[in-house]
């Protein structure tokens, strides 16, 4: 049996031993021994909803153990539609976060560009001779990208990157990197900032953006002193709504 109907019939068994108690005290049957009948369907009801539980994490458990791109810790597919809910888009609009730091022409990287809410602004900022590497560690991320650009111009800009877990695999040096959301999901922070570093021509910006719930100020000031240990030094501290961010310059 599936677990979903596992999980129905254990549902059913809640309802039935819930009814089963109310009536038992409302009839007053079996007066001397109400308690009894009270711990009995306490403890059906508690071990229905305990295997349900159960079974929602051997599910869980599954389903990552059955998609080959994922790892612990990471955004997984299903909370995907989080990434594009439209009041997020109200205050992480890439015109408005990276405006100052994009010419047109330029390459930048997207790097754990998720579905891709910044990858189709970023593409309106670089302009039809400029390059948008959208990469993620999950197929099913750039998949949800591919669909957004299919038949449109931004197909010509931006190029889908399936990354590797330690490594981008990118070669190409670029002229500004955003990696919002995706340091607190990286296996290194150390190793994730030495590859930016790499990619990133002298003297140009990375800009990182860590979600309040998932980067406490003090995990968020030692991914700082990381980055800063990997040849980056502050060049802002813009203030964005729902998260922690830091904007580099490549040092040298
Ligand atoms: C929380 S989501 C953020 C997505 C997007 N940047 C946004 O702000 O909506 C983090 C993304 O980073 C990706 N990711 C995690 N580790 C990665 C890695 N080492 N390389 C590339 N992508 C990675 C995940 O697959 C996920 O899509």
């Amino acid at each position: 049996m599936k677990n979903s109907a596992k999980q129905l019939l254990y549902s059913f068994v809640i309802v039935v031993a819930a009814l089963l108690f109310v009536l038992s005290v409302k009839l007053r049957f079996a007066q001397n021994y109400i308690w009894l009948l009270e711990i009995l369907f306490t403890s059906i009801m508690l071990f229905a909803v305990i295997r349900i539980w159960m079974l929602h994490k051997q599910d869980l458990k599954e389903k990552k153990a059955a998609s080959p791109d994922t790892k612990p810790g990471i955004c997984l597919m299903e909370h995907a539609h989080q990434l594009d809910n439209p009041f997020r888009k109200l205050g992480h609009n890439a015109g408005r976060l990276f405006k100052k730091y994009i010419n047109k022409g330029d390459t930048v990287i997207d790097v754990g560009c998720g579905t891709g809410i910044f990858s189709i602004g970023l593409a309106k900022m670089v302009g039809e001779h400029g390059r948008v590497l959208a990469v993620d560690l999950q197929q099913g991320m750039l998949d949800k990208v591919a669909e957004k650009i299919k038949g449109s111009k931004y197909e010509n800009t931006i190029e889908l990157i399936k990354s590797g877990v330690e490594s981008t695999g990118l070669t190409e040096p670029a002229d500004f990197i955003i990696a919002f959301y995706i340091v607190h999901e990286v296996s290194s922070a150390e190793n994730f900032f030495k590859e930016m570093h790499s990619l990133l021509k002298a003297g140009k910006y990375l800009y990182i953006a860590e979600p309040p719930h998932h980067a406490t100020t003090e995990s968020f000031a030692e991914m700082i002193t990381v980055a800063e240990g990997c040849g980056f030094e502050i060049a802002a501290r813009p203030k964005v709504i729902m998260g922690r961010t830091a904007v580099f310059c490549r040092r040298n």
